[in-house]
């Protein structure tokens, strides 16, 4: 029997960021589960997120020829048996090198329009990175609605039904707060032992998300 395989599709611009170590760390426990990886660095790759006239849809022709980078994409995609983008969070979204590779890519025809959703089947977990902590003013409406859009609005829309949408907080190396008042403040940078311990953590929760959606 052949492994399955997992896209791991890291949206950061920095090779040292935290969002492409927790991609790293993700798909090491999914090979660990038995998984080949599909590492889709979209900015190493040069991925352009704008949308362009080739692969703007048509809505009168859903078997439209889209780009050739795009259709390599698509490939990808329909390759994967479980599908993993790892982003930090900007402005309560999916940052733009993500979204537009979900515009461009996720397209009519390919990923919807059709009575039978070629995505089908695939599983997806979305892993947000996010610079507030979980007790923060807007954490919880910041989760639903990420929830929202990327649960329902992309992969049950797309006919992935088994999906999930996780976000780690304290993203950052130093505390950040925004209080009922919108007044936002940034703790002491951790240092030393602290600091250690801090990043160990995402890193464990991180996998801790990988693995109860394995099951
Ligand atoms: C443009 C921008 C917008 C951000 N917006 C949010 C936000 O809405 N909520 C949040 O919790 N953190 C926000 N952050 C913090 C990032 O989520 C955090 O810096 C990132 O997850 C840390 O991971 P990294 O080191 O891999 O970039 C934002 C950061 C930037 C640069």
């Amino acid at each position: 029997m052949t492994a399955k395989t997992a896209l791991v599709v890291v949206s950061h611009h920095r090779a040292d960021s935290l969002t492409a170590h927790i991609g790293d760390v993700v798909a090491a426990r999914l090979k660990e589960a038995g998984y080949a990886i599909d590492l889709l660095n979209l900015h190493a790759e040069g991925f352009d997120p704008r949308m362009t006239v080739e692969d703007q849809p048509d809505w009168d022709d859903r078997d439209k020829a889209y780009s050739p980078e795009t259709r390599a994409h698509m490939e990808r995609l329909l390759a994967a048996d479980v599908i993993l983008p790892v982003f930090p969070v900007y402005w309560n979204s999916p940052p733009a090198l993500l979204k537009g590779w979900i515009d461009r890519v996720w397209n009519y025809g390919f990923a919807y329009g059709r009575s039978k959703p070629k995505l089908a089947g695939k599983r997806m977990l979305w892993l947000g990175l996010a610079g507030a902590a979980e007790g923060d003013e807007y954490w919880a409406w910041m989760k639903e609605n990420l929830d929202r859009v990327l649960r329902d609005g992309i992969s049950f829309y797309t006919g992935i039904t088994d999906a999930a949408v996780e976000v780690l907080p304290d993203a950052e190396g130093e505390p950040q707060i925004v209080d009922a008042e919108g007044n936002f403040t940034k703790g002491e940078a951790l240092t030393g032992e602290q600091r250690t311990a801090h990043y160990a953590a995402i890193d464990r929760l991180a996998v801790e998300h990988v693995e109860k959606f394995l099951g």
